[in-house]
């Protein structure tokens, strides 16, 4: 290395040095992962760099998740070590982010003084300015105001990996099913701009990205000016470059005929719906205030199915709900039967305080609970294989996402129905779109044998 390569070198580690270190741990959904990339490319504009140490860091965020009871002790726990770290380095800077920042702020204040800022959800754009003012004002600084307008719109992400770019195109929730929190953290349904998403999608595929995830709490009720959710999905499917696109969580309510037929139309839209049943019965349907019945939902998956050959279906379900009797919760596992998932996302209802549920005087026990997820999870698992081994001998086209976590010689990537295939590597890379040969479906991934390239990444 000639010398002055070496001053260069010298004078960028020490203005590196100089620069101050965030580092940031995101907990929740989708969404918090998202606007955790916002508030990296906040925080990178006002100069500071990304540290994977807390210990090393001037300041340091979690962006939290209010959804279960777990979701919030998991937070808890770790700010128990945060406190410790301000203990031994009392001039760093620690910030709660996120749905639960909006929803505990008084506790927070109250039991972990050694907060310095709590942002909600809608309160990010005026991180950098807090930060200036924290810096000459030790008072602990807390904005978790919702807003009726907020969708960042003009602040875009920094993002790392390089193969998804998730793009969050509507917040915030009206639909208030009585078990959830999201409403009251994440605040009312507004959607951003069609043509900064299309902006930022281009961007993206500039960047090397190859997969798109379309992001909201419902992100099938987006809706801005005439633009409904299929006009948006099919302008980002015509944006050269782009290999697949997915979108989470919509809604079954928002399932509409249209969306189906785009998604039937263009190949890059992933084949793939999540569409959360939470309950297989009536009136507990009702009670949770979703907007369908049983027989709606079994409607909708057969027409779903219908459109859309070797679509992957998901759902969440939710056990335990008060007042679910044994009945009732029969009725659960009638759909599930019925439907047969290809994958499900199983939970014990967890009361959230402000929500209706958590008002209900007939809540169910946690051995009742425990009982019914345990048996959800088993049925779920012999579904799960059902589905997969349909998929058996066919040729599937795979996105290389990254290596498998069992062995360094094989690359795992996801079908277009979204099922994990892990294979040889082969001569393909990251970011490559590959064909590959199912030949095994008995465990939680398929197995497969690499084919060919489709296309060069
Ligand atoms: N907007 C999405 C869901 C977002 S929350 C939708 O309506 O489908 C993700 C999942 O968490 C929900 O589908 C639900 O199954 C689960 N969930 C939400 N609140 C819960 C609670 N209080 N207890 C247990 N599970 C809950
Ligand atoms: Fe929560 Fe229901 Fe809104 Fe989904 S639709 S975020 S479950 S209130
Ligand atoms: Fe959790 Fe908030 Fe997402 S409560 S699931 S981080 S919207």
């Amino acid at each position: 290395m000639e010398l002055s390569q070496v001053k260069e070198k010298q004078i960028f580690k020490e203005k590196r040095s100089y620069r101050k270190k965030y580092y940031i741990e995101t907990y929740g959904c989708q969404m918090n992962v998202a606007d955790s990339e916002l508030i990296e490319a906040m925080l990178e504009n006002e100069g500071y760099i990304v540290s994977n140490d807390p210990w090393k860091s001037d300041v340091i965020f979690i962006n939290t998740c209010s959804i279960r009871e777990k979701a919030e002790e998991k937070i808890h726990s770790q700010l128990g070590r945060w406190d410790l770290i301000k203990k031994q380095k009392p001039e760093i800077l620690i910030g709660v982010l996120g749905c639960m920042a909006q929803n505990l702020k008084q506790d927070l204040l109250e039991n972990r003084p050694f907060v310095d800022i709590v942002l909600g959800p809608d309160s990010y754009r005026n991180l950098p300015t807090l930060l200036k003012r924290k810096l000459k004002d030790r008072n602990s600084i807390v904005d978790t105001k919702l807003s009726r307008f907020e969708v960042y719109e003009g602040l875009f992400p920094n993002r790392r990996n390089g193969i998804n770019a998730w793009i969050s195109i509507m917040r915030g929730c009206d639909k208030f099913c009585t078990f959830c929190i999201v409403p009251f953290t994440r605040g009312r349904e507004r959607s951003r701009s069609l043509d900064s998403i299309l902006f930022e999608a281009k961007q993206a595929i500039k960047d090397g990205f190859r997969e798109i995830t379309l992001l909201g709490q419902n992100v099938n009720s987006y809706n801005y000016n005439q633009y409904k959710f299929h006009n948006l999905l099919e302008r980002v499917a015509k944006i050269p470059g782009v290999d697949r696109i997915r979108y989470t969580s919509p809604h079954p309510q928002d399932i509409t005929d249209d969306l189906l037929q785009v998604m039937s139309q263009y190949d890059n839209i992933s084949n793939y719906i999540h569409l959360p049943l939470q309950s297989g019965n009536n009136r507990i349907l009702k009670r949770m205030h979703r907007s369908y019945t049983q027989n709606d939902f079994l409607v909708l998956v057969e027409k779903i199915r219908e459109n859309l050959p070797g679509v992957g279906i998901s759902t969440d379900i939710i056990v335990g709900f008060p007042g679910e009797t044994e009945e009732e919760f029969l009725d659960t596992i009638y759909v599930m039967e019925k439907v047969k998932f290809d994958s499900a996302f199983t939970f014990k209802y967890s009361p959230r305080l402000g929500t209706k549920a958590y008002e209900y005087d007939d809540q169910i026990s946690e051995n009742i609970k425990k009982c019914r997820l345990e048996k959800i999870i088993k049925l779920q698992k012999e579904h799960s294989l059902i589905r997969n081994s349909k998929l058996l001998g066919t040729i599937q086209t795979i996105l290389v996402e990254k290596e498998s976590k069992m062995s360094k010689k094989q690359w795992a990537g996801r079908t277009d129905s979204n099922k994990w295939v892990i294979f040889d590597k082969g001569n393909v890379n990251v970011n490559d779109l590959v064909k590959v040969d199912i030949k095994d479906a008995k465990g939680i991934s398929l197995r497969g044998e690499l084919i060919n390239e489709v296309k060069a990444a």
